[in-house]
């Protein structure tokens, strides 16, 4: 396998540190992202195994600055990245609460960060690829793009996260549709893990079932703009996710929102 340039968001635990592993095998030259500062996750990366070099960069997305700093950083370290990974996520909190920047916080977290980072990315993946890491529970969501924060709709954990990743697919599906990085969004699987057991209660499939799913994603020789994968497989994204003038209004909002970053 030719090894490639990749930036991996959420790389501390779950499905990402499991990714993270998978790529290090492989000779990957690794930029691993986590909230956390450096020094508290210096023994997992210690454990990482490292044939190829690894650089560690943190970033709270609740903070959309340090998002942005995230890129800014990425491009300090190489001139050139051949796949992004957004794979950091975080499940809705209990209650509807704001970020930093005065967005919901699992939609900025999940989605406008991963956009954001995307964006600013984009002129060093000429070339490469960008894998959303979604969710099955955008099928049962509905986004309102006059309501991006959910001040008028009811507020659920479930709901509020399902709506971060219809985002995410949508966002995927309107990039293929124009110039720009060709995005893959996935749902990874049913996964244990701390994300998943927050929201829906214990079980799920080890995290190297995931992590195989992001690595197919990231790596497999031909996937085309927009493709959607569901544990593995090719699928169909939910009938909001494949509308045009909902992507299209989704767009316009999120540029709003995103403004003073872009
Ligand atoms: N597990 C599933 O069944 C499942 C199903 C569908 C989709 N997914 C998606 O898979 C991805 C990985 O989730 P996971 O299940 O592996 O959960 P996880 O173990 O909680 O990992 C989430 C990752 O995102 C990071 N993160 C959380 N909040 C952040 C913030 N404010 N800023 C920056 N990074 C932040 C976490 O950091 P810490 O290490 O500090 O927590 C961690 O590295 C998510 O996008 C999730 O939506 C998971």
């Amino acid at each position: 396998m030719t090894a490639r340039t990749i930036v991996l968001t959420g790389a501390t635990s779950g499905i990402g540190l499991a990714t993270a592993r998978l790529l290090a095998r492989s000779g990957h030259r690794l930029i691993l992202h986590g909230p956390e500062p450096r020094p508290a996750v210096e023994p997992l990366l210690a454990e990482l195994p490292a044939p190829a070099p690894i650089d560690y960069v943190p970033g709270d997305f609740g903070d959309l600055g340090q998002a942005a700093a995230l890129a800014d950083r990425v491009g300090e370290l190489t001139g050139h990245v051949d796949v992004l990974i957004n794979n950091a996520g975080r499940p809705g909190p209990p209650a509807r609460s704001l970020s930093r920047d005065g967005h919901e916080i699992t939609f900025q977290v999940n989605y406008l960060a991963a956009v954001l980072l995307t964006e600013r990315l984009a002129p060093l993946l000429r070339g490469g690829r960008v894998v959303h890491v979604a969710s099955a529970t955008h099928l049962s969501a509905s986004l309102d793009a006059d309501d991006l924060g959910l001040e008028r709709h009811p507020y659920s954990p479930t709901i509020a996260y399902a709506r971060s990743k219809l985002a995410m697919v949508m966002h995927a599906l309107w990039q293929a549709r124009h110039p720009g990085p060709a995005i893959v969004a996935i749902s990874p699987g049913v996964i244990s893990t701390g994300l998943l057991h927050a929201m829906y209660g214990a079980g799920g499939a080890p995290t190297g079932h995931g992590a195989r799913n992001v690595v197919q994603a990231a790596t497999a020789p031909s996937l085309p703009a927009g493709t959607y994968l569901d544990d593995g497989e090719p699928a169909r994204p939910g009938r909001q996710a494949r509308d045009h003038t909902a992507q299209d209004a989704l767009r316009q909002a999120t540029t709003r929102l995103l403004r003073p970053w872009l």
